[in-house]
């Protein structure tokens, strides 16, 4: 696939390197995209990667990977140009201070951008567990689960299709009003990471009988 991944920090760095080693081409979206930190990000990732402002990116890329601050999401992708067709992969988690939800139960930052870009392909993915864990999702040979959501089903398969590609498990999770259980979900990954204290070696794992 040819995905943009619209951000350098940790979600983009993990996801991005690992996509480009499998084979994707990868490229990052910056807004400083001759940065020594971009130029260090791309090191890392090998000759399937380079980086682009976010226009440039988006417009040589089928896949967009939101894995910016969600204050800057809704900006980006309007940024981004004509998303039509194209498959946008929201992996941003929209948190108040005092690690409360953005917003109350009725909607989610997922709905509120994909409400911005009415004509993409638009699936909630990677955005309930660590960044660590996308580097690497699998403990004691058991996969973590990522929890996927969307309306779209050509979206939703990408997004399954990348995140097993990775080594996690997939979880169909419905709709994408199920985002709002998935931000919270993503609350509670970093509730028991940072306040309870089990730090960022923690995963989701969803077990059926
Ligand atoms: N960290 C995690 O473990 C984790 C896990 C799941 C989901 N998430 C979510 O994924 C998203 C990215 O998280 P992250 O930890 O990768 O973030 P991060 O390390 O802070 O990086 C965010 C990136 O966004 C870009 N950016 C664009 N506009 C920005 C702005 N106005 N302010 C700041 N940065 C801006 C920056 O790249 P340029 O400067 O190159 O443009 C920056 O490298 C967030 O929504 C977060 O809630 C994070």
């Amino acid at each position: 696939m040819k995905i943009a991944i619209i951000g350098t920090g940790q979600v983009a760095a993990a996801l991005g390197r690992r996509w480009a080693n499998k084979g994707h081409i990868v490229t990052f979206a910056s807004r400083e995209p001759g940065a020594e930190r971009v130029l260090a990000l791309l090191e890392g990732a090998g000759p399937n990667a380079s980086a682009a402002r976010v226009a440039d990116a988006a417009a040589r890329s089928s896949v967009i990977v939101l894995a910016v601050p969600f204050t800057a999401a809704r900006e980006r992708v309007e940024m981004a140009g004509d998303l039509s067709g194209k498959i946008v992969i929201d992996c941003t988690n929209p948190i108040a201070p005092g690690l409360r939800p953005m917003f109350d139960a009725g909607t989610s930052g997922a709905e509120q951008i994909a409400a911005r870009v009415p004509r993409a392909r638009f699936v909630k993915a990677f955005n309930t567990t660590g960044a660590e864990n996308m580097a690497d999702p699998v403990y004691d040979g058991q996969p973590s689960t990522m929890f996927v959501c969307g309306d779209d089903a050509m979206a939703k398969g990408a997004a399954t299709q990348l995140a097993e590609e990775l080594g996690f498990e997939v979880v169909d999770a419905g709709g994408l009003t199920a985002a709002r259980h998935l931000e919270n979900l993503a609350l509670l990954w970093i509730h028991l990471a940072n306040v309870v204290g089990y730090g960022r070696d923690i995963s989701f794992r969803l077990l059926r009988r």
